[in-house]
């Protein structure tokens, strides 16, 4: 298990550390044109050139490896590079033999690349671990690397032990490692509590649906507010999905996790806000006492909602949510889900769908995003297609008449539930890889939060 600094860095290079050549086309020539004859030899014998996803061993006098050179294609050097990189090179030491000015990026990259998901088997590979680079902030890298292995290991987790009670665990586990206070609303308290949506899309489960609610920081400071949508598993409801649509639905609690795992960042690196995460955990079950379509539910901030589809819960568990959120007026509140198939269907798995009614915060938060290398895409809150959420028996239906614009709607479905809607950020991510590509393993992906990290961090570091 690969969790710790140890795992993936050594403090100086070693005796038995090997120089890592990251080499473009122009790089390789380059280093061809320095290196000694039988080098040269080795590297033609071997038919190595820099393309993506090359390396090549090169051995010292003694026969141990004593350098390895890594194709890049056309590219720099990057996070996603590296990563390939980390994961398919042997285990032991490296040191990057050229001073790099993305030095933090690239150590942030090694890390990255090599996670891997062993909860339930062995991981039997060894570490690959990299001698800090110069000047990189080791506490920051390291921050966000156990923030991202967090989200994966919370989404990667299976709904049969990731259910409500142990997103709870999970969430109350980080609150104890900062200590942050806490308080949750179980089963028929939210009732009580008037959290009316979370409960009626929760309790057809035998596993309680709740809202867990952190808190951190200073009250006097700004507050910022991260809502996560936490469906441990979205078996559609009694609209239920159809097997493919369903098998990966684990997942459907990654806004939860995204969440905390930016709460742990924040935390970690002290940013002077008064933090609060909430999660509305439930599982979209079906079972007699299941909300159904064409129901109209109350929700927290008394709009009535009728129910267009029991698979739209996630707007559901998120509207009561928000408006909580809401009702202290904190600075900012930004939340995090897996809402709709309609955003991959506009951008794909690799683009969270990005909505934000403020201009220059959605900018910055674009350009947080280029320069973290975590890329998402600002799509609008169309007032023009707000109408077509209306209904014949409730304030609102809670989604559209047509099969168009889906992601859009599900944004302006929850900005009814925010009244300082330029504060509000709402992030429609995958949370998942399909597929298994080099420094990127099949299963739980951590999108966004290194983005809006780094967009927090300008706004509130201490
Ligand atoms: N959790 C799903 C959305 C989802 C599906 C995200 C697949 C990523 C991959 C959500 O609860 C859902 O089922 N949404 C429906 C909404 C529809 C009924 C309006 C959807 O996207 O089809
Ligand atoms: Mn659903
Ligand atoms: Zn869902």
């Amino acid at each position: 298990m690969l969790r710790n600094a140890n795992d993936y860095f050594i403090d100086q290079p070693g005796a038995d550390t090997r120089k890592l050549h990251l080499l473009n086309a122009d790089g390789l020539a380059g280093w061809l044109s320095a290196a000694p004859a039988t080098q040269r030899r080795w590297v033609s014998d071997s038919g190595f050139e820099a393309r993506r996803d090359r390396i090549l061993g090169l051995p010292g006098d003694n026969g141990k490896m004593a350098a390895m050179l890594a194709g890049l294609g056309d590219q720099q050097p990057c996070l996603r590079s590296i990563a390939a990189i980390a994961a398919s090179v042997p285990p032991g030491d490296y040191e990057l033999a050229d001073n790099h000015e993305e030095a933090e990026t690239l150590a942030l990259g090694w890390a990255l690349g090599q996670y891997r998901f062993d909860r339930y088997r062995a991981d039997e590979q060894g570490a690959r671990r990299l001698a800090w680079p110069a000047g990189v902030d080791r506490e920051r890298v390291l921050n966000a690397v156990a923030a991202d292995a967090l989200v994966r290991d919370l989404v990667n987790t299976p709904a049969s032990d990731m259910g409500p009670a142990e997103l709870e665990a999970a969430a109350l586990k980080v609150a104890g490692e900062f200590g942050a206070e806490w308080r949750v609303v179980n089963g028929n308290a939210l009732l009580e509590q008037n959290l009316p949506a979370i409960h009626a899309v929760g309790r057809a489960s035998v596993r309680e649906p709740r809202l867990i609610d952190l808190r951190w920081g200073d009250e006097k400071l700004p507050g910022l507010t991260l809502v996560g949508k936490g469906v441990c598993f979205d078996s559609g409801g009694l609209d239920i999905k159809p097997a493919a649509g369903m098998r990966y639905m684990k997942k459907d609690m990654g806004g939860a996790a995204h969440v905390l795992g930016l709460a742990r960042m924040i935390m970690a690196a002290g940013l002077q806000v008064h933090l609060r995460v909430l999660i509305p955990a439930v599982e979209n079950s079906i079972a007699g006492n299941a909300y159904r379509p064409g129901d109209v539910i109350t929700t927290r901030k008394g709009l009535t909602v009728e129910i267009g589809n029991t698979d739209a819960e996630g707007r559901m568990v998120l509207c009561d949510a928000l408006a909580l959120a809401d009702e202290e007026s904190p600075e900012l509140i930004i939340d995090m889900a897996t809402l709709t198939g309609a955003a991959r269907v506009a951008l794909g798995p690799e683009l969270p769908a990005m909505f934000c009614a403020d201009d220059a915060l959605a900018d910055q938060l674009s350009r947080a995003a280029a320069s973290s290398e975590d890329p998402l895409w600002h799509m609008p809150l169309w007032q023009p297609y707000d109408s077509d959420l209306s209904s014949t028996v409730a304030d609102v239906n809670h989604i559209a008449p047509n099969p168009f614009a889906g992601a859009i709607y599900g944004a302006l479905f929850l900005q009814r539930f925010v009244r300082l809607q330029t504060r509000w950020v709402h992030l429609d991510v995958y949370a998942w890889n399909g597929k298994s590509r080099p420094g990127r393993p099949e299963g739980g992906e951590a999108q966004s939060i290194r983005a809006l990290f780094a967009l927090l961090e300008e706004r509130y570091q201490s």
